[in-house]
């Protein structure tokens, strides 16, 4: 009983391991996307979970968000190349750098941005403060 109680659990496992990143990598759009730092960043706040889905249903258009991609089937993420890759301090107030992909207050294809002009029209639904989107550790 206990064994194949392990064998289920590690097949589970495996299937989240290999599974995931394959939906992930198609262009199908993911129902949640846990976002990190660019890989040799160190992080100084915690990571965000982006319910992706629910903004895609909510009306917003993909290609609202993926600004640069000419067609919702071959959209990258917000770190590829030739994007929002620069995740250095100097490049911290450019709106091509990698923190105002999800900052900048002039923007509303930025989180940050598309939650304030919400705010601002009344929808309290979109989190503005910094501990709704990164939780304390
Ligand atoms: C609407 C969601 C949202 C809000 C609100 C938000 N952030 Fe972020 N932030 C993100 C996302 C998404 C990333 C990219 C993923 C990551 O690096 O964790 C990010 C990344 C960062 C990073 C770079 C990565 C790191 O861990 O050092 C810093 C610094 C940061 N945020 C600080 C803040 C601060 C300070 C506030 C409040 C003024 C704030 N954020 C509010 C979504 C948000
Ligand atoms: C509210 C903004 C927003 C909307 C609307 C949106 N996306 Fe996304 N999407 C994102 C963000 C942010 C990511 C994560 C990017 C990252 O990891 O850097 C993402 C990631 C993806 C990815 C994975 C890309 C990769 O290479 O990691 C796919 C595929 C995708 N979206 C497709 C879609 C499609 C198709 C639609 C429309 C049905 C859509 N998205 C609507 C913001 C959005
Ligand atoms: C173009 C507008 C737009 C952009 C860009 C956008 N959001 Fe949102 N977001 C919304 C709206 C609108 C809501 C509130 C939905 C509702 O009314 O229920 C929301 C709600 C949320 C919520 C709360 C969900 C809940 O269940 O309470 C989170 C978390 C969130 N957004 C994270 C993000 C992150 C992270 C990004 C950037 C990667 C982002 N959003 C980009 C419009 C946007």
């Amino acid at each position: 009983m206990k064994k194949s109680l392990m064998i289920s659990l590690m097949v589970v496992a495996l299937v989240c391991v290999f599974a995931l990143p394959a939906v992930i990598a198609g262009n199908a759009a993911p129902d949640q996307i846990t976002i990190t730092a660019p890989e040799g960043v160190k992080a100084t706040k915690t990571p965000v979970d982006f319910p992706h889905k629910m903004h895609a249903d909510s009306g917003i258009d993909c290609l609202v968000c993926h600004h640069k991609d000419e067609s919702k089937d071959a959209v990258k993420s917000c770190a590829a190349e030739g994007c929002h890759v620069d995740a250095s301090k100097a490049a911290k107030k450019k709106p091509e750098g990698f923190y105002q992909a999800f900052h900048n207050k002039k923007s509303k294809t930025s989180c940050l941005g598309c939650h304030k002009a919400e705010k601002k029209a009344g929808n309290k639904k979109a989190p503005v403060s910094c501990k709704a989107c990164h939780p304390k550790k």
